[in-house]
């Protein structure tokens, strides 16, 4: 079976695989280095049309290199996971000091930038330069665990290691180019998480998790751990039809982007408004919002003030913005679906 898992993978890739998504049709390393970036925790339906509208503005590296953070974090917007976009700046601005504007082709100088990490890196060297090399995202590990029947959660040192070492053996001399993708294909068509559609498989013969009838328990699961819960209140202030945003610093949640000023939950959101130097007669209590990021989970509590005056002078990381303008921006998910709100009440 190790023998010929790779012929048989390619076969099927080329007969039943995907060949038409919008990152297949080119060798260009920056847009394939581009939509394995956005698709390294996001699904391919939503990863369309953010890949399509991020090439618009940003074409070539060169144009990426050279725009203001914001204009990028303004186009990942709603994506998530924004060190992704961070990352993808910062190696484009690495790749035109460094390696004079040209994607680097060598697996080291690919696995050095900032944001790819070893499959990723295989990934690009495989369907842009069609360099040999393993991949093992998610897709890849659950495909192996089940037909090779690895036990253990892939998280695990010791698991993802066996992963790896298996993945390096079993790729193939040619056609590396229809192998990744096949292997990414198998994962995301049949091998499902839930419900795999192992009929259509070309190793449902072989599959050991089929053979067991153990698609439920392989790849092993996470061991089971709460998420904690956060709570925040965030402050409203509404002047002439535009709202206060402040910049999120760069590291952490939603760092880079521009958010709702905020307090603690248990706070008194005026006097919150109050040491911001603004002075609010009101404040409405608007309908909460629970936002669930990986590894815990914000309780939100909006508060509508309206307030006498802006400041003056617009202070840095500070920005006041008209609430018809809210589309261009690059706003937290959560924040832009409680401005949303405001706008529409
Ligand atoms: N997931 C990660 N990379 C992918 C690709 N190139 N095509 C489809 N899904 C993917």
């Amino acid at each position: 079976m190790t023998l010929d898992f790779a012929p048989r993978l390619i076969a099927w890739q080329q007969s039943h695989g995907r060949h038409d998504l919008p990152w297949q049709g080119t060798l260009d390393p920056y847009r394939i280095w581009l939509s394995e970036i956005m698709l390294q925790q996001t699904q391919v339906e939503t990863v369309i049309p953010y890949y399509s509208r991020f090439l618009a503005s940003f074409p070539d590296l060169a144009t990426l290199a050279a725009a203001p953070d914001d204009s990028v974090m303004a186009r990942w917007a709603g994506l998530g996971y924004y060190s992704r976009a961070r990352n993808l700046h910062a190696a484009a601005r690495r790749i035109a000091a460094e390696h004079g504007g040209r994607f680097p082709q060598q697996l080291d100088a690919i696995l050095d930038l900032p944001g790819i990490g070893r499959s990723t890196a295989a990934a690009i060297a495989a369907f842009a330069f069609g360099q040999r090399g393993a991949i093992l995202d998610g897709n890849a590990k659950r495909v192996l665990a089940r037909v090779f029947g690895i036990d253990g959660w892939p998280g695990e040192k010791a698991v993802e290691t066996r992963m790896w070492a298996l993945a390096e053996a079993l790729l193939p001399e040619s056609d590396i180019r229809a192998y990744t993708q096949g292997l990414m294909d198998l994962g995301a068509t049949l091998c499902a998480r839930a419900r795999p559609r192992c009929e259509a498989c070309p190793f449902s013969d072989d599959c050991l998790a089929n053979r067991q009838g153990r698609h439920g328990e392989l790849p092993g699961a996470r061991p089971k751990k709460s998420i904690p819960e956060k709570a925040t209140a965030m402050l409203i202030l509404l002047h002439g039809g535009e709202i206060l945003l402040e910049k999120r610093p760069a590291p952490g949640i939603w760092g880079g982007l521009w958010s709702l000023p905020e307090c603690p939950a248990d706070a008194d959101p005026a006097r919150a408004a109050a040491s911001l130097g603004y002075r609010a007669e009101t404040a409405d209590r608007c309908p909460a919002h629970i936002h669930t990021f990986t590894h815990f989970r914000l309780h939100i509590q909006p508060w509508l003030l309206p307030v006498e005056r802006p400041l003056a002078a617009e202070e840095p990381g500070r920005l006041w913005l008209a609430l018809a303008d809210l589309n261009g921006a690059a706003l937290p998910t959560p924040v832009r679906r409680i401005l949303e709100a405001i706008r529409q009440a």
